[in-house]
């Protein structure tokens, strides 16, 4: 392992063969085709730019979100990997991730992307439940998420997948049967999210018409403490809030954000977290494709901003990322960051209501009973 800080790098792939109704990611359908190379053109682009501004790191993680990367052409992804690899040194153990959707098309690519370099898939299975897969409006069924899973089994060392729970008219019963059957085909690490109806989507406004009828807070509550307790049965702890791993299993990528190390996002709609002569800005680039596209073309970069952090707004953030992790914050480096110093009686009010507790190496972490609790808890710690 390296003795440097994680340095991650954030590549978004923006394209997806048709929305999900629940979805409000950067994601966009194109009918009309891709235009893969000049695309890649802007990546190079975008990544000799970047390097510019923050060069000298070494990258410990690579991460193709989406969208949908694995609709990515091998070769694509492997002139990306090879460009990070010119402009930065890449970590001899650096974990390479790439999104994919379990559909058999995608799986066919499996092997060319782990020639790329890609060392670990994310697969979005949602639902292993036909009828549910379809109300999320996703293009592939239970069965074919299985036989995807088979390949990035016998594919990569490494592989993770997610499903949504919480969903119209799931019961306990059979999100405890669904996820255990799920907890049979996982390896080292499984994401397991709340549904989240998402403004300016359309299970929003079948939402608003009250016909989507998804589990109330109890009933949500019910089903999050449910699957903490049979994913520790199971030995996947949740390291944050929505994921599980095996402990030293846990996805490196994103451990670079929750704990608020530096990392570059390439792409339409990335975001960034750079520091610059010790100042940290925090990046984003311009959402729509193809005007990334031409803003690349033109002007060696797609940011639309760059915001100079103050050591107070770096502070929330540690707080905000740090406490999702079960391994919570440490309060030194939070003082050292921030400048400030997190309010004893504040925490000895949360810790009596057995929100909050620490450990016995004074770091600071949210319960499991406070973590459904977290936005409140963050909110009373950063005031
Ligand atoms: C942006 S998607 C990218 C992966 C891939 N395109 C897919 O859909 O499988 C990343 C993950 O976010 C989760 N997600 C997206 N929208 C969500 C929502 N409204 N509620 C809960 N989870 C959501 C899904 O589990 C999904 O796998
Ligand atoms: S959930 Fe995934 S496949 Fe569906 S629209 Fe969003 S990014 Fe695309």
């Amino acid at each position: 392992m390296s003795l440097t800080a994680p340095f991650g790098v954030y590549v978004h792939w923006p394209f997806c063969l048709s929305k999900c109704p629940y979805c409000d990611f950067n994601s966009h359908v194109r009918h009309g085709g891709i235009d893969e190379a000049r695309f890649l053109r802007g990546y190079k682009t975008e990544i000799a730019a970047v390097a510019a501004r923050v060069p000298n790191q070494t990258v410990s993680s690579v991460f193709f979100g989406g969208g949908t990367p694995s609709l990515m052409q091998p070769s694509l992804v492997r002139e990306i990997i090879a460009c990070i690899s010119t402009h930065w040194a890449v970590a001899a153990d650096a974990e390479i991730t790439l999104e994919a959707n379990p559909t058999s098309v995608e799986a066919t690519r499996f092997r060319g992307f782990r020639a790329a370099g890609v060392n670990r898939v994310s697969l979005g299975v949602q639902a292993l439940d036909d009828g549910a897969l379809k109300e999320l409006g996703r293009l592939h069924t239970a069965q074919e998420a299985l036989d995807a899973i088979a390949v990035a089994r016998s594919t990569f060392d490494r592989y993770s997948f997610d499903l949504i729970y919480a969903r119209p008219r799931q019961t306990p019963e059979a999100w405890a049967a669904e996820l255990r059957r799920a907890i049979a085909e996982a390896a080292e690490h499984l994401s397991l999210y709340q549904l989240t109806i998402e403004p300016n989507t359309p299970f929003f406004g079948l939402h608003q018409a009250g016909r989507l009828p998804v589990p109330n807070d109890d009933l949500a509550r019910d089903l999050y403490d449910l699957t903490q307790a049979i994913c520790c049965e199971a030995g996947l702890p949740a390291y944050e809030i929505s994921n599980h791993a095996r402990p030293g299993a846990e996805c490196r990528h994103n451990l670079v954000y929750w704990r608020g190390h530096d990392y570059a996002g390439i792409g339409p709609g990335a975001h960034g977290r750079l520091t610059i002569n010790k100042t940290r800005f925090a990046t984003e680039t311009e959402k729509r494709p193809e005007v990334w596209l031409a803003r690349v073309e033109e002007s060696g970069t797609g940011l639309t901003v760059e915001d100079k952090l103050t050591s107070s707004e770096t502070g929330d953030e540690y707080l905000l990322m740090g406490l999702r992790l079960a391994e919570g914050i440490d309060p030194a480096r939070y003082s050292a960051i921030s400048g400030r110093t997190l309010n004893p009686r504040r925490i000895s009010i949360l810790r009596d209501e057995g929100a909050v507790e620490t450990t016995a190496d004074g770091r600071l972490r949210v319960t499991q009973s406070g973590f459904p609790l977290l936005d409140a808890v963050v909110a009373d710690l950063a005031a």
